[in-house]
């Protein structure tokens, strides 16, 4: 673990709330400008990051304002050090992070020039927040994020449990950790499930509340399901979308298969029809307030 204990709380962060989300602002963040400036205290933060152990696995791929982000959030008390990859991806890389008061969070650092736009594409479409910057590789990576932290809020108030969002800086956003101090939750199609039968009426149901609310996960399956102590958790909701986007219908109908797919593998009658069927007619997302 890198310590960051001497970089203090040096001024108060805005907390990123559900209802700035929708104003998508999208302008140049505190972290580009710690990165442009380069003060004596950030240059140090990144040497110290790049010269430890955890960084040299994962060498050289954060960029100056990846680096200002987590500096910020270091400035700002979310975080004080960062701890091991929990997981590489393409588009974004997890990583324990030591919080104040020996909490363990979870941090999930987008790349902004290595992302591949053709998988954010099916999601952006129609959606007119994202009309006027989607050449723009850095603004549309930024507004992902905040989207991803704008729908854990509305997931969390839906009844869905997710990661507790817990701040956005830049292309970094904070959250809960799940896990223990051995090892991060395991995904669905790692775990052992005990109960099949139960945890697919468990999923139903989240899927259930997330359609109420006015929401659709977009790419949910076993793997971006955790089992938490017992517990399921919807991860990596970036994508969601709401109902009124075009997409919509057919993003919960391949949510509702994938879902269905993978626990009849495990011996449960479940089928994918069958699923959309019960959450559309259960549910009454005109009701909703989906924000995605
Ligand atoms: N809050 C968290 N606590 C612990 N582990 C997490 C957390 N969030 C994500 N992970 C782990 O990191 C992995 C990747 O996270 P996520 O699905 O959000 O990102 P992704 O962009 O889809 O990456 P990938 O392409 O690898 O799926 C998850 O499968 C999970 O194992
Ligand atoms: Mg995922």
């Amino acid at each position: 673990m890198v310590a960051g204990e001497e970089f203090g709380l040096v001024e108060e962060t805005e907390g990123v709330d559900g209802d700035e989300w929708e104003q998508l602002d999208v302008s140049d963040t505190e972290a580009d400008r710690i990165a442009r400036r380069q003060d004596r205290e950030f240059s140090e933060f990144r040497k110290r990051l790049k010269n430890t152990e955890q960084f040299k696995v994962t060498g050289g791929v954060f960029d100056d304002a990846t680096f200002a982000a987590l500096y910020k959030l270091v400035q700002d008390g979310y975080i004080e050090a960062i701890g091991g990859p929990i997981s590489t991806g393409k588009e974004a890389d997890v990583f324990e992070a030591l919080a104040p008061e020996d909490e363990t969070v979870a941090i999930k650092v987008y790349r902004i020039n290595a992302s591949d736009f053709r998988q954010m594409r099916d999601y952006l479409e129609g959606d007119p927040r994202f009309e006027n910057i989607r050449g723009d590789k850095k603004r549309v990576v930024l507004a992902w994020v905040k989207k991803e932290y704008g729908n854990l809020l509305r997931a969390k108030k839906a009844g869905v449990r997710v990661p507790d969002p817990i701040a956005v800086q830049r292309n970094v956003l904070v959250m809960e950790y799940l896990g223990d101090e051995t090892r991060a939750a395991p995904t669905l199609d790692d775990a052992d499930l005990g109960n099949p039968e139960t945890a697919y009426e468990v999923v139903r149901e989240y899927i259930r509340r997330l359609y109420d609310a006015g929401l659709v996960h977009g790419d949910l399956s076993e793997y971006n399901l955790v089992v938490d102590d017992g517990e399921l958790v919807v991860i990596d909701v970036g994508q969601a979308v709401t109902v009124h986007h075009p997409n919509s219908e057919e993003f919960l109908r391949r949510d509702c298969r994938n879902v269905a797919n993978f626990f009849a593998r495990e011996g449960v009658d479940a089928d994918g029809d069958d699923l959309y069927d019960y959450v559309v007619s259960e549910a009454d997302p005109r009701e909703g307030e989906g924000v995605a």
